[in-house]
């Protein structure tokens, strides 16, 4: 009665990694429980996620072949965009995001053009620009830009405005952090950088004061939802996100959080469910009213179950 926070399926957006091929349904070394799913496996998934009560996925694909500037992300045939269309027909309520960057589509594994071994910010718009529209094209609700390009929001807004999708939102991954917590991520969707580091588009670990110049900028860009990402070890930053703006405020719970905590509990070192949905309520209390989580579908289920 006198609880001040809620954690509901409502509060949640489940990621899903979608492969070429077909019949394909497998299991994520580093991401135990998760799945690199075909196009044609999409639609049960989807399915169930609804079922669940949960309100909204997001996707990250995997190209067939990757090059130096991730081309085939944007291609209207990809396995994304067909999975955008699959998930449209079987669950048309689900909204679908749809994570925008190149790691997982070029060669040398960072988020957009290279240029003389440093990352082209200019360049990775025009291509952003493009992306975002042939997801926007395919059905997404809202794309999400993980790369932290400086003038992303605006230049995706405007893109997506010029091609007549006024309609589709952007959630800003505004405060995104350089850190070690996405390590099982990029062993799942193999876009771990073949040189150098992300330290010069993502944000210093130190950093709080900077978070909200951020977050401020993409406001102002147009993003509908902010993003803060790690969520677990930021929880501070979160709290300072949300009693600064007034947008909906969203939290990536990310690979390496639900990482160690399956480990520890495949250990028998803690209580898996209970440890599972403290740590979740600890993101809606600092502030978030979305959790990004890969926890989504079992956390559903218990909440679904509790009294
Ligand atoms: C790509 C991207 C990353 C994650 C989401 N989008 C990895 C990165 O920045 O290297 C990480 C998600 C996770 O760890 O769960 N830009």
């Amino acid at each position: 009665m006198v609880r001040e926070t809620s954690l509901t399926a409502d509060n949640f957006i489940y990621p899903l990694f979608i492969c070429p091929g077909s019949g394909v349904r497998r299991e994520i070394s580093s991401l135990p429980g998760q799945f690199h799913l075909s196009v044609d496996q999409v639609s049960r998934e989807a399915g169930e996620i609804a079922e669940l009560g949960i309100p909204s996925v997001i996707l990250f694909g995997l190209p067939s072949k990757k090059d130096d500037v991730g081309s085939e992300a944007w291609h209207p045939e990809g396995t994304v965009q067909q999975a955008i269309r699959a998930i449209k027909k079987t669950a048309p309520d689900l909204c679908v995001m749809v994570d925008a960057c190149f790691c997982e589509y070029t060669t040398h594994g960072h988020c957009g053009v290279i240029v003389e071994k440093a990352l082209d910010n200019d360049a990775t718009l025009e291509n952003l620009g493009r992306l975002t529209v042939s997801y926007a094209r395919a059905g997404a609700d809202l794309v999400a830009p993980s790369g932290m390009m400086d003038g992303a929001v605006g230049f995706i807004r405007e893109s997506l405005d010029e091609e007549g999708f006024e309609q589709v939102g952007i959630l800003a991954y505004a405060a995104k952090y350089a850190s070690a917590f996405y390590g099982p991520f990029r062993t799942a969707v193999d876009s771990t950088p073949a040189f150098g580091d992300r330290q010069g588009y993502q944000m210093d670990p130190a950093n709080v004061r900077e978070a909200i110049r951020e977050v401020a900028l993409d406001v102002e860009e147009g993003a509908d939802i902010v993003m803060v990402k790690p969520a677990l070890a930021y929880l501070d930053v979160i709290g300072e996100v949300r009693r600064e703006f007034d947008v909906p405020v969203a939290a990536y719970n990310v690979s390496g959080e639900y990482a160690m905590l399956k480990a520890a509990a495949e250990k028998g070192w803690i209580d898996h469910d209970r440890v599972m949905l403290e740590t979740l309520l600890s993101m809606r209390r600092a502030g978030a009213d979305l959790i990004l989580t890969y926890h989504a579908k079992e956390a559903a289920r218990l909440l679904r179950r509790a009294p």
